[in-house]
């Protein structure tokens, strides 16, 4: 593939692995509108009838039974989960239906283009890794445009996907290889685990004797309250409040004492509290010595 030529052309995307991810992408592909456009070839999935459920959400292309049975493509999409991507790439490569420019990339937020392993160099290679939820495919078609896209790998493969990925409405960004672990735990931060802390929050409410209609009544407008104050301030900072933001010792003291019997509350409420600590210096509201102190607290009941 001419990768100069992109004005003007027509490309066929094959997918290996069509799954929540890759049945939403190949459809936006094919449904976009840009200068290229976009036909699927094939899709490969474990089961045939995987694959033959994925071409019809599509609307394009054809189920392949195995990877001996691949025809050519210009770009290879490989949305398997993680651990079968490596593994799916060797076989690609034996299976011999790799030409000289083709494009082979995979979506894994964790691991960058060189788990893709070609015998030689002649084809390009990428990983896209877009921060949406793809839980419902036919939700995502229309909520995934503005979504962003870290793109890394090689520059020619870099050019072609960043043209595919914005022209369905993905807002792509350069991310370096060797820093994809420490994005993709980022976007856990503040997605999976954040889930899990409000789960730590509604189970102390529940040993605290509160019932869950209560659970609810006490956390959502408190949840929706902290996101809109985060979003609407660029610097964490700013939304700070509570005990540690005020240098209230006694307040944290008496939290510590009553989560020591649940060393998984006691450890999530330290690490995070000194977060807070280093958050309400930038602040200002607190002396430097009540925060020190505060910090003392945190660490002698960490050591515990
Ligand atoms: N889902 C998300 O929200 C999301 C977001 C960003 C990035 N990603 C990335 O996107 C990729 C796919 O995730 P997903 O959630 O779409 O996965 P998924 O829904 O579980 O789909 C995986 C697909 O891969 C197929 N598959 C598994 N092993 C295979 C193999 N050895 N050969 C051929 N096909 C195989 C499965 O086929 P069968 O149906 O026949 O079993 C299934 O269709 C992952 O790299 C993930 O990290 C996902």
């Amino acid at each position: 593939m001419n990768t100069s030529a992109l004005a003007t052309t027509h490309l066929t995307v094959s997918c290996i692995g069509a799954g929540r991810l890759g049945t939403t992408l190949c459809r936006l592909l094919v449904e976009q509108q840009s200068a290229i456009r976009i036909s699927i070839g094939q899709v490969l999935n474990n089961s045939l009838e995987s694959s033959l459920k994925a071409v019809d959400f599509i609307g394009d292309g054809s189920a392949a039974k195995d990877s001996a049975r691949l025809e050519p493509a210009d770009i290879w999409l490989i949305s398997t989960p993680d651990d079968a991507i490596q593994e799916v790439t060797e076989a690609l490569a034996q299976c011999g239906v790799l030409a000289p420019g083709n494009i082979v990339f995979h979506c894994s937020g964790s691991l960058s283009s060189k788990v893709i392993r070609l015998p030689d160099n002649q084809c390009y290679r990428a990983s896209v890794h877009p921060t949406h939820s793809f839980a419902n495919p036919e939700k995502s078609i229309s909520r995934f445009p503005g979504s962003s896209c870290a793109v890394e790998g090689d520059e020619q493969a870099v050019a072609v996907l960043n043209a595919l990925f914005s022209a369905i409405g993905g807002v792509c960004f350069p991310l370096k290889s060797d820093k994809k672990g420490l994005y993709h735990a980022a976007t856990v931060m503040a997605c999976n685990n954040l889930v899990a802390l409000l789960a730590i929050s509604k189970q102390m409410l529940a040993e605290a004797d509160i019932d869950p209609a209560q659970q609810e009544q006490i956390l959502n407008p408190l949840i929706g309250q902290t996101i809109d104050n985060y979003l609407s301030n660029p610097d964490p900072a700013d939304s700070l409040t509570g005990p540690i933001s005020r240098g209230d010792q006694s307040t944290v003291a008496t939290h510590l004492d009553a989560l020591s019997s649940e060393p998984q509350w006691h450890a999530a409420y330290t690490v995070l509290g000194e977060v807070a600590v280093g958050l309400a210096r930038q602040q200002g509201f607190a002396s430097d010595d009540d925060l020190k102190k505060i910090s003392d607290l945190l660490a002698s009941a960490t050591d515990q």
